[in-house]
């Protein structure tokens, strides 16, 4: 891990938490770089076959974490045209670009197509049409993959789970051979691969597993019919511990059990987009404790960070360890530790047992490197905290943090 306790006091890689926050300002999002690097080799080694690691830029989208990847051979999992700028900016090989999401505008298909991106992954026919029309008119091919929809239940939470028949995603598995079908005989198509990605946070491998060879299956029955597949693109999920009851999978198990649902498909690379696995534990939030208040019978602890920082308990009422960066040894509280926004919903823990230390003092919001800042907001008008990014004993501000000026900066009068 990136981050521990050394003497009761919170260390990020070698340096001392207390005195970054107290130099930088609080709230801000710490990063582990080494931890980061270490997760990418750890799943880079998993696999015995030809394969690529497109990060899932979503996750977390500074162009430094970004780079920081590439810069170990990864690729990039896109889901938006601004997504695709990052990942130019960060140096990342447009060959081991893929394009997800379940809308891509005919702008974003140009810009994918001019880049000359690995594959689009179409999610529905009407897009395939559009994915045709618009290389057409470029004069181009563009390489595809279906995103199909297996109807495995992930055994996620509802909000991130992806690949059940009600979810939005994907083109549903008992229709996704006659698209195919149907894509061979479209002029500007090149059928390059084959996608599914069931859900995020995946604690469990025999959902990947199921849906691994019901896809395998599907691709038997295409290559009789002269369709063959260069890329298997596995998705992401992979979870990773929030809180200590959690028991992810192991990163070899996984890669295992993808190599042998595809073992018939050997000359096409597996790609898969983790990015959760890579950047979930390599960061945290620091926040300060500004106000104590009792309502009732009820503890609050008040600090400067909000959900407008970190999203996820609002949104999914998600789990994240909470401890103070200096431990202090003084007796526990059950409270409730809140943000500042106008919102009941404003919530990091609800009747959280933590030491009771005063105002002024730091607290630690850990596991949140992904889907932490990448899903921060301006609500309230409160400007988006500040990103450091540690290697070792030194350490690098990578996003400044916002001013009253930033917020307006775009808006005319
Ligand atoms: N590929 C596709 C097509 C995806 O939709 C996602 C995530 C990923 C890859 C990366 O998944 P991961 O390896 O990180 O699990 N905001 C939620 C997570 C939403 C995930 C959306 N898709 C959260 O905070 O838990």
């Amino acid at each position: 891990m990136g981050f521990n306790f050394k003497s009761g006091q919170l260390f990020a890689e070698s340096l001392n938490v207390k005195e970054i926050a107290e130099k930088e300002g609080t709230p801000v999002y710490i990063y582990s770089k080494n931890h980061m690097q270490n997760q990418f080799k750890k799943l880079d080694g998993a696999f015995s076959r030809k394969h690529i690691i497109s990060f899932a830029i979503k996750s977390n989208s500074n162009l430094n974490i970004i780079k920081l990847f590439s810069a170990l051979g990864a690729g990039a999992d896109i889901v938006s045209k601004c997504e695709l700028f990052r990942a130019k900016k960060a140096g990342v090989d447009p060959q081991k670009v893929v394009f997800s999401g379940v809308a891509k505008t005919v702008n974003e298909i140009e810009y994918a197509l001019e880049n000359n991106i690995l594959m689009i992954n179409a999610e529905s026919y009407d897009e395939l049409l559009a994915i045709n029309e618009t290389a057409a008119r470029l004069g181009k091919k563009a390489r595809i993959a279906l995103r199909v929809n297996p109807d495995v239940d992930p055994k996620t939470h509802p909000y991130i789970s992806t690949g059940l028949k009600k979810n939005k995603f994907g083109i549903p598995y008992d229709e996704a051979f006659e698209v195919y079908l149907k894509a061979k005989e479209m002029k500007n198509i090149e059928i390059y691969g084959i996608q599914f990605h069931i859900g995020s946070q995946l604690t469990d491998i025999s959902p990947i597993a199921d849906a691994s060879a019901k896809v395998a299956d599907l691709m038997k029955h295409l290559r009789d019919k002269n369709i063959n597949f260069r890329a298997v693109d596995v998705g992401g999920g992979l979870g990773i511990v929030y809180s200590d009851e959690d028991n992810p999978p192991d990163v070899k198990e996984y890669a295992k059990n993808v190599e042998r649902a595809f073992s018939d498909f050997k000359d096409a690379v597996i790609v898969c987009e983790p990015g959760r696995f890579l950047t979930g534990n390599g960061g945290i939030l620091v926040t300060k404790i500004l106000y104590h208040k009792k309502n009732g019978e009820k503890n609050f602890i008040i600090i400067d960070a909000g959900m407008n920082d970190l999203l996820r308990p609002s949104l999914y009422q998600a789990y994240h360890k909470i401890k103070p960066v200096m431990q202090s040894g003084r007796p526990k509280i059950k409270c409730d530790i809140v943000g500042p926004i106008c919102e009941t919903g404003d919530f990091f823990a609800r009747d959280y047992e933590i030491e009771n230390i005063d105002n002024g003092g730091l607290l630690s919001v850990f596991s949140t490197g992904a889907y932490g800042f990448s899903m921060a907001s301006n609500y309230n008008s409160k400007p988006k905290a500040s990103e450091i990014l540690v290697d070792d004993n030194s350490y690098t501000i990578i996003r400044k943090r916002e001013t009253c000026e930033d917020l307006i900066s775009g808006e005319l009068i």
